[in-house]
């Protein structure tokens, strides 16, 4: 990774500049920068910000210079088959901006997410850009944007957890924290962190966790089953994006429960279970893109939730640290010393 010179285009028609404040180093950059999701490099990195708008191009009438908002990877459509079923969140024809960002010498730069905001300027479409109350610390803001919606998305939206429910959550990086402040949120009755590490079984607790369980040291399905009266969770949520968890998960639910896998596969992976058991044990096995958020519905919402003093969104920033330390933040962030580094920018 360099540090580089950009070429920021003044928006054109639906676009808009924005000027960052701040932007999470996630899990997406460092797959971007190993080839796992395409080869077209040179990526700009970047995309959980939030930051000012500086400028708007023709034909821009939700945000105008000066808003705080917070960038997006679904600035829906409306006109997609998804869409115009009235249901937005799961859009399949997102907008990003048109005109593409350069390098000095005019090479054009793929910004991750179509964001890319590991940078002071970054354009995007206006409808990437989400209003939310200015009287939040940009570096908490910024983390919505992507892991932490993902995590309280799979809960509250996919997983449509509900007062009085039991929540198991496996794997408890950002994502799945975020999962469980999302089922804490949602009233759940109790919460099973399950993880292979004990600091971040220690944060799950801060995060809303009832029960903890490392899986390095006991079976994770016979722990959740005990730990809800013998029969499994009523939502088990996959945060890790692995077959082993994944079964784990569809196993350690009640019967007509719901499995939600948020955590990503890669291509190689393979899951094999028996079709008796899917089709006996009822119930709904889902996946969660984005945590199915509306970004315009929930980004206020859990904002203001947040200023309440009702969600921790600021426990979920480990660290802020400057442009020139995402190359060791991903370091960290590979040995799981933290939940999320914030690039701030000045
Ligand atoms: N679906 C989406 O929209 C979306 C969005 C962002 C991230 N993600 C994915 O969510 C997943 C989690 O992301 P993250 O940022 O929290 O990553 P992370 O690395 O911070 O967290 C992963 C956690 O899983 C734990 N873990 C690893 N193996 C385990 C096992 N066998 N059993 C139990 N726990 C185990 C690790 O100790 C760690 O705490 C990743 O796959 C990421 O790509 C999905
Ligand atoms: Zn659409
Ligand atoms: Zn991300």
């Amino acid at each position: 990774m360099r540090v580089e010179t950009i070429l920021v285009p003044d928006p054109g028609p639906g676009e808009a500049v924005v000027k960052i404040q701040a932007c999470g180093v996630c899990h997406t950059d460092l797959h971007y920068k190993q080839g796992g999701i395409s080869d077209d490099y040179p990526f700009l990195l970047g995309h959980e910000a939030a930051g000012v708008v500086e400028s708007v191009g023709e034909g821009v009438t939700d945000v105008a210079p000066g808003d705080f908002v917070v960038l997006n990877w679904r600035a829906v459509c409306g006109q997609c088959r998804a869409c115009l079923r009235g249901r937005p969140w799961y859009c399949f024809d997102t907008h990003n901006a048109r005109q593409r960002m350069t390098l000095a010498d005019g090479t054009e730069l793929s910004p991750a997410l179509g964001i890319g905001a590991f940078a002071e300027k970054t354009l995007v479409a206006a409808g990437q850009c989400t209003k939310v109350d200015p009287s939040v610390s940009p570096a908490v803001a910024g983390l919505l944007g992507c892991g932490v919606m993902a995590g309280i998305g799979a809960a509250i939206n996919t997983g449509g957890v509900g007062r009085g429910d039991s929540v198991a959550v496996i794997g408890c990086g950002g994502v799945g924290d975020a999962a469980i402040a999302g089922a804490n949120l949602a009233g759940a009755a109790r919460i099973i962190a399950v993880d292979i590490d004990d600091r971040k079984l220690e944060t799950a607790l801060t995060m809303g966790a009832t029960h903890t369980v490392n899986s390095k040291n006991a079976d994770a399905v016979e722990a959740i089953r005990e730990l809800t009266g013998g029969f499994g969770a009523d939502v088990v949520i996959e945060a890790v994006g692995h077959p082993e968890t994944y079964r784990q998960a569809f196993y350690a639910r009640d019967l007509a429960g719901t499995v939600v896998l948020v955590g990503v596969p890669t291509p190689e992976m393979k899951l094999e279970l028996p079709l008796l058991d899917v089709f006996g044990r009822g119930g709904s096995l889902k996946s969660s893109w984005y945590g199915d958020c509306l970004p315009s519905r929930d980004f206020p919402m859990l904002i203001d939730l947040h200023l309440q003093g009702r969600l921790p969104l600021d426990k979920f920033v480990t660290e802020t640290i400057e442009l020139t330390d995402v190359e060791a933040a991903f370091e960290r962030m590979h040995h799981g010393d933290v939940l999320r580094s914030v690039v701030v920018l000045p």
